[in-house]
Order: structure tokens, then sequence, then C-alpha cells
């Protein structure tokens, strides 16, 4: 993303949804579709993907300090966005060229759903982190940051938005899609699946998962320090990934900030009882028959 002064006011809008492959996505993203279908990934790709405000910001984090070893003066080199290029993003840059231009080994994040990330990770065996959060607080968090975001559509009232959630038509999809098919298709491919509940409760724990998984072997001090310089309050106060190098017309953090809350059971204090009843009534129907659960039960 470009830095502040260069973004013409005039471009900023909040597109509208267009469908790719039954996918509402941002208008520039589904213009740019073709070159992100027929992106290249190369054998060391690493890939976050998640449902948006699932933890993307944390893991890239997370990820760039263990293939760094724990090199928080390195870490600090640029702002998260361009460490960890967004795969589908098009506007106001485009990040498949973004990409192109990234010497390897580099780590892309997406929001895509499985089904619409480029083949050729797949091909490619390229490995996958990807994040899963409670869909309460899942829904809280987007809804936040559809408001303070100039380029996503408008989110409206909560109790409209949480019924546009659960029909499914947020960019990107559905949650439910989403977090179901990446953990059906995790044992087929290299995918390492976590959990942002998990994270919070036990960062150490889950922190020495992505460094086996990227064979990493740092010991505990690194570890360690990783936990401390990746938890929320220390992560706020960053400019490097607290999202102060955004334009303000894109992240608009005096509305809320980009580094809202970063807790587990945000929910409780936006769904209603009413509200509660029929989102628990239609997850069940949603969620028949797959062995993912979220450990904080919600
Ligand atoms: P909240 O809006 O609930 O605070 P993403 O990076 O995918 O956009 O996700 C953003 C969500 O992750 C926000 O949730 C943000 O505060 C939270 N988050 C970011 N860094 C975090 C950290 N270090 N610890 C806990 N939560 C974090």
């Amino acid at each position: 993303m470009t830095e502040k002064a260069e973004i013409p006011e005039s471009l900023i809008k909040r597109f509208p949804l267009r469908m790719v492959h039954g996918i509402p996505l941002m208008e520039p993203i589904a213009q740019n579709w073709k070159h992100v279908e027929e992106f290249q990934a190369r054998p060391d790709d690493l890939l976050i993907a998640t449902y948006p405000k699932a933890g993307t910001t944390w893991m890239q984090e997370i990820v760039d300090l263990v293939n760094n070893g724990g090199d928080i003066e390195n870490a600090k080199r640029a702002p998260f966005h361009i460490r960890v290029p967004f795969l589908e993003l098009a506007f106001p840059d485009s990040g498949v060229e973004i990409l192109n231009k990234t010497p390897s080994p580099r780590i892309i994040k997406t929001h895509l759903p499985f089904q619409l990330v480029p083949k050729s990770f797949w091909t490619l065996n390229c490995k996958t982190i990807y994040v899963a959060r409670n869909a309460k607080d899942n829904a809280v968090s987007f809804y936040f940051f559809n408001k303070m975001n100039g380029v996503q559509p408008e989110p409206g009232p909560w109790d409209e938005y949480l019924q546009t959630f659960m029909e499914e038509k947020l960019s990107w999809g559905s949650w439910y899609d989403h977090v179901r098919r990446y953990w059906d298709e995790k044992d087929k491919h290299r995918i390492l699946y976590l959990f942002y509940e998990d994270i919070k409760k036990n960062p150490a724990r889950e922190i020495r998962k992505v460094m086996k998984f990227l064979e990493k072997d740092l010991g505990e001090e690194v570890l360690e320090k990783i936990v401390h310089y990746t938890s929320f309050q220390v992560m706020k106060e960053n400019p490097m990934v607290n999202g102060s190098t955004v334009s303000s017309l894109i992240f608009n953090q005096s509305i809320s900030p980009f580094m809202r809350k970063g807790e587990v059971g945000d929910w409780k204090h936006y769904f209603t009882v009413a509200q509660n009843e029929v989102f628990d009534a239609d997850y069940q129907h949603k969620m028949v028959g797959t062995t993912l659960t979220f450990r904080t039960q919600i």
C-alpha cells in the first residue's frame, strides 16, 4: 500500500462488491482478478491465509520475526504491508505486481477462500499458515474495521451488518465456508491451522508450532522475545504494524483503531440476547458435520 501522501483523495471511495466465482470481492480485486488467478507462486513462498480480521497482522509479525531469528530491529525495517504483500490487493497498488518484484523467500498474505487461491500454490506444495477466529469476535472486529476503512463497503448499523455476515455476503464471502474449507484441506496440503484464541491463551506454545512448521529452532530466549514483541500492547504502539503508515483516507483510526482491542469474547459487548440466539441457531445449521470446533466456547 502506498504511503500517506501518495494517494489522491479523489480515488478513495467505498467500493461495491462484485462476484468472482461466487465470492463477493471489492470491485478493484474483481477487475484485477485475471492477474491473481494466473499468479505464479514459488516453491519457497509462505502463505498466511485468514478470513479478514482473524489475526492476520499478528501472524505476519510472528512469521517475519521467526524467519529473521527474532531480530526485532530487522522487523522494523518496513511496515507490515510492505514486508508481507497482500496477494489480491488491487487498490491503491497491485499485490501481484509487488510480489512479482519481491525476492524469495516471500511471505504472502491472502484472505481468499481456499478455492480462489491461485492453483500454483497448491501444485507447488507451498506452506500455508491459516488462522481462524471464533465467528462472533470475527464479525465484531470486521464490523469496526469496515467502519474505519474508507474503501470497504459501508457496514451500516450493527444489526444489519450481523445479518449480512450470516447471509455470507461480506467481502471475501462466507466466514463459515472459509474456516471449514481450509480445515478440510489442511491434511492434504502443507497447512498449519491455528486459532486466534489459542495464540492469545498460550502464545509461546503456538509460536513454537510456527517455528517447527518453518523449521526454525530458535531456542527459548528468542521465543520469549517474540512473544513479548508480538503482544497486543507492544504491537499497538509499534508504527510498523499498527496501521499508522496507511493513509488516513483508507484507515481512519479516529473512527476505530486498527489495533482495536485484541481480546477474546468482546462480542459479548455487542450481541444482544436475541441476536445471540438467532446467531447460535444459524451457526449450528451452517457448521453441521464438521470436526472443526473453536476452543473458546462462544
Ligand atoms: P479486534 O478488532 O478484535 O481488536 P487482522 O490483522 O486480520 O486484520 O485482525 C485484526 C484483529 O486482530 C483485531 O481484532 C486486532 O486488534 C487483533 N490483533 C492484532 N494484533 C494482535 C495481537 N498482537 N494480539 C491480539 N490481537 C491482535
